[in-house]
């Protein structure tokens, strides 16, 4: 028996029906045809199947699809803006945060949301944030220095831009 599921994907609203065990990364996958959310384990530990659920990062082998229900997700695919790289991503590529590149995606969607919930995390917090996910390849270094980069430009784009507010609210009225 299937059961209808309604969500926002990456921006795109689906309506599907599926089995109601089906896992929310086999919906992603095999459902929306989104591979670039992964699968490393079947212990709910490795984090590789992270995605956004209504902005937060959520395990995706650990819910059913229909508990996305009316939810909005968001998947790696849908972490760049109009041809942009999302720093995080931006990042992990300057910084080589990936060896073979499997844990990638997951590590990549949630230091997205670490950093959205603290652009200027400090080392620890850095581990702490990422400590939902594992590297096979154990490129851990090299991570953790590429969300300590996304971090500085992040909070460096934030600040400019509030220069530029405060800057345009005091100039000098011309004669
Ligand atoms: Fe989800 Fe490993 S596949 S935590
Ligand atoms: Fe290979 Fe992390 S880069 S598992």
């Amino acid at each position: 028996m299937t059961q209808p599921v309604a969500l926002t994907i990456n921006g795109r609203r689906r309506d599907d029906h599926v089995e109601p065990r089906l896992l929310l990364v086999h919906y992603l996958r095999e459902v929306a045809g989104l591979t670039g959310t992964h699968i490393a384990c079947d212990t709910s530990q490795c984090g590789a199947c992270t995605v956004l659920i209504d902005g937060e990062a959520v395990k995706s082998c650990s819910v059913f699809a229909v508990q996305a229900n009316d939810r909005e997700v968001t998947t790696i695919e849908g972490l760049a803006e109009g041809g942009t790289l999302h720093p995080v991503q931006q990042a992990f590529w300057n910084e080589h945060g990936l060896q073979c590149g499997f844990c990638t995606p997951g590590f990549i969607m949630a230091a997205a949301y670490l950093l959205k919930q603290n652009p200027t995390p400090t080392e620890e917090e850095i581990e702490r944030g990422l400590e939902g996910n594992l590297c096979r390849c154990t490129g851990y270094e090299n991570i953790r220095k590429a969300v300590r980069s996304a971090s500085r430009a992040m909070s460096g784009a934030k600040d400019e831009a509030s220069a530029q507010l405060v800057g345009s609210a005091v100039a000098p009225v011309e004669d």
